[in-house]
């Protein structure tokens, strides 16, 4: 997961191989309401694991419902259509975050068996209507009261009195989730049966089929008449279907497959596990979309593989309504088609997560591209050429899918990285997609940014770089480790470290098993982590770091770090030999009394004993066989820029490295 400030998105070139995908948002809060409303226990499979599903888990613990979770399987006994008595006195007050999936059908569930609740959420929840939804609570005798502006959360939730014998109306053409959460809420008080009616036409109807099938699967049917009159039988009930498999989340893998369009080949495709053209959901009708603008889909029952057909793509115009989340993948495919594309029926976007027609808008110019935005539409016209393609920084306006969708643009022609601000946001959908998208994505190696940090022994180097990578979200390679540990498994092999065993040596270095593991180190398994950092430990490593064939062995090694987005590399040679064509360079010194006084304190916190005056000298003697050594001595690449850190703060050469890196960009300033 990235909870960097930004991403920056190396140019990508191609695409291939498995993806497995998280569970569906909707159906995922969805089952955990059904499940939590219903009679028994109910353990659902492939649980989404996010922002929207840890509110709704919440609120479902706070009302007294026993969870018990392992990975993405939950257990939920269920309350039987009944809230115990809440303990103590006053008012429940249940925190619903950005998630819209959670705040709507709660609230109508919680209004119609009555109570004393209270539901809030962060600020842009309090900007999301609700109102079409409160209206037809209150028609029915619930007791609802606004505690901010009319119309939107924050919601006070009393007592009811029902009367159902009229039909309920509730208005379509704003959410469908506002019927989806009465259809949920309904069944909790039919006695008889109760019809809903809908004003207006009824947007994303494919929600409402997932929302009438999983009733279905927990036991109350629903007449439909169109999609105007909705009737829930008498004597409804929910019941435990037992088990219950997730499919994973067509929307997320609606990226995927635009990915495969966009850049897999026919030999090496995109396969997504999890989810299959004949799923529930309603996003899944983006394959027709992206069909017709070249892609290659197969399908099997819980699976698909997408290649590039037609290339560029074919422009569309196209009515969204169907696929409104999805769509937003259409419009950054719309960048790679020739022509202008027009995607129709999407007002909607409005009031989700941000106005996504807005904002849509704004980072597609960022791009290059050229965009009309209407009241309900959007047409999206590429970069005319690759020279019009502009290196862009995303804001993704705390907005799951914003981030995602733009990320696909690496594939532009221009050979431009692309900055997705705010990258965490995936979390409320699908916390790994980074790390999804760069397990199947590839880059052209020098495309993959590196920052070299060298310098001295207890230059601070490692501390930085550490930092460095932690903030860019990039891996991280501590090189001198690798010596430490072919001198460690060098000295477990009973060999001396001399230039008679430089041979058996690097033949030794070449077939390490070595791990990194958070924070740990394993060699063959076994926990090297504090072995590898004892001063000897460190001695040893620059002996065999004199050896040429064994830097020869570590070569590759190391270079296998370069892997997207990025690499922060510390080290001696990493600018001179390993990565000599790496974008910065750092060259990291301090002064001789600092590194030794900063090698004390380490060792003493770390319960080592030491004194200042053998840790001077034993820094010197290593210097100076780094310094002296035949291959890759320790000096400055010609290229480095030189940091003396004596009298700087982390912070502060943190900040001025990431200045360095951010002038080197073609994005601006943080
Ligand atoms: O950075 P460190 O103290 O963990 O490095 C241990 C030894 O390994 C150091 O004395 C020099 C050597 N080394 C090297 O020669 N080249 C590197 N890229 C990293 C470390």
């Amino acid at each position: 997961m990235f909870s960097t400030a930004f991403l920056d998105v190396p140019p990508l070139t191609s695409a291939g191989g498995t993806v497995f995908l998280p569970g569906s948002k909707s159906i995922s809060n969805r089952v955990l309401l059904l499940s939590a409303l219903s009679q028994g226990s109910t353990t659902l499979h492939g649980l989404l694991e996010s922002d929207d599903t840890r509110v709704m888990l919440g609120a479902l613990r706070q009302l007294g419902c026993e969870v018990r979770q392992t990975g993405s399987t939950v257990e939920i006994d269920g309350l039987a259509g009944r809230l115990p008595h809440p303990k103590g006195e006053g008012t429940c007050s249940l925190f619903m975050g950005n998630a819209g999936t959670a705040i709507r059908p709660l609230t109508a569930a919680l209004a119609v068996l009555g109570g004393d609740f209270e539901l809030r959420g962060v600020a842009r929840m309090h900007e999301r209507p609700i109102g079409d939804l409160v209206d037809a609570l209150r028609q029915l005798g619930c007791q609802i009261d606004y505690l901010g502006q009319a119309g939107f959360p924050p919601l006070h939730i009393g007592h009811a009195t029902l009367k159902l014998d009229k039909p309920i109306r509730v208005r379509g053409d704003v959410s469908s989730q506002f019927l989806t959460s009465l259809l949920i809420a309904l069944p909790l008080v039919a006695q008889k049966s109760i019809v809903i009616e809908v004003l207006g036409e009824l947007i994303s109807r494919p929600y409402i089929q997932i929302t009438l099938k999983l009733l279905e699967r927990f036991g109350v049917v629903v007449k439909r008449e169109g999609w105007q009159r909705f009737t829930i039988a008498a004597d409804s009930q929910f019941k435990s279907p037992g088990a219950l498999q997730i499919e994973a989340d067509a929307s997320s893998a609606s990226y995927f497959i635009a990915l495969g369009t966009i850049a897999a080949d026919h030999r090496n495709k995109i396969r997504i596990e999890g989810v299959g053209a004949d799923s529930i959901q309603g996003d899944i009708r983006f394959i027709e979309a992206a069909q017709k603008m070249g892609a290659q889909v197969e399908s099997g029952s819980s699976w698909l593989e997408v290649s590039r057909g037609s290339w560029p793509l074919k422009a569309i115009d196209l009515d969204c309504n169907h696929i409104p989340d999805a769509a937003m993948t259409l419009a950054v495919l719309a960048l790679y088609a020739k022509g202008s594309s027009t995607l129709r029926n999407i007002a909607s976007w409005r009031v989700k997560e941000t106005d996504r027609l807005t904002a849509m808008a704004c980072e597609l110019r960022k791009l290059g591209a050229t965009v009309e935005e209407g009241a309900d539409f959007i047409r999206i016209t590429p970069p005319a050429s690759p020279d019009h393609w502009r290196a862009a920084s995303i804001h993704t306006y705390d907005d799951h899918r914003m981030a995602m969708c733009f990320a696909l643009a690496a594939f532009n022609p221009a050979g431009l990285p692309v900055r997705i601000e705010d990258p965490g946001c995936v979390a409320k959908t699908f916390p790994d997609y980074f790390e999804a998208l760069f397990s199947v994505v590839q880059a052209l190696p020098h495309a993959i940014p590196v920052i070299c940090m060298d310098g001295p022994s207890a230059s601070g180097k490692g501390t930085l770089a550490a930092a460095l990578a932690k903030a860019l979200g990039y891996h991280l390679l501590d090189s001198g480790s690798l010596y430490r540990i072919t001198a460690l498994a060098a000295v477990q092999a009973g060999l001396t470290l001399d230039s008679l065993q430089e041979q058996t040596i690097a033949a030794l270095a070449t077939k390490l098993k070595i791990e990194f593991d958070q924070n740990l180190v394993r060699l063959d398994g076994v926990d090297v982590t504090a072995a590898i950092r004892s001063e000897e430990a460190g001695m040893n490593a620059s002996k065999v770091a004199a050896m040429p064939q064994v830097r020869l062995a570590l070569l590759n090694l190391q270079r296998g770090f370069r892997q997207l987005p990025g690499l922060v590399a510390d080290g001696r040679d990493m600018g001179t030999v390993v990565f000599s064509d790496a974008p910065l360079k750092v060259f990291l010194t301090a002064s001789a009394e600092q590194r030794a006084q900063r090698r004390h304190k380490q060792l003493i916190s770390n319960g080592i004993s030491a004194t200042l005056p053998s840790l001077r000298a034993d820094l010197q003697a290593r210097d100076a066989r780094d310094s002296a050594r035949s291959v890759a001595p320790l000096k400055p690449a010609q290229d480095a820029k030189l940091l003396d850190n004596s009298d700087l703060s982390i912070e502060k050469s943190l900040a001025l490295v990431l200045h360095w890196w951010q002038g080197k960009q073609p994005f601006g300033a943080i």
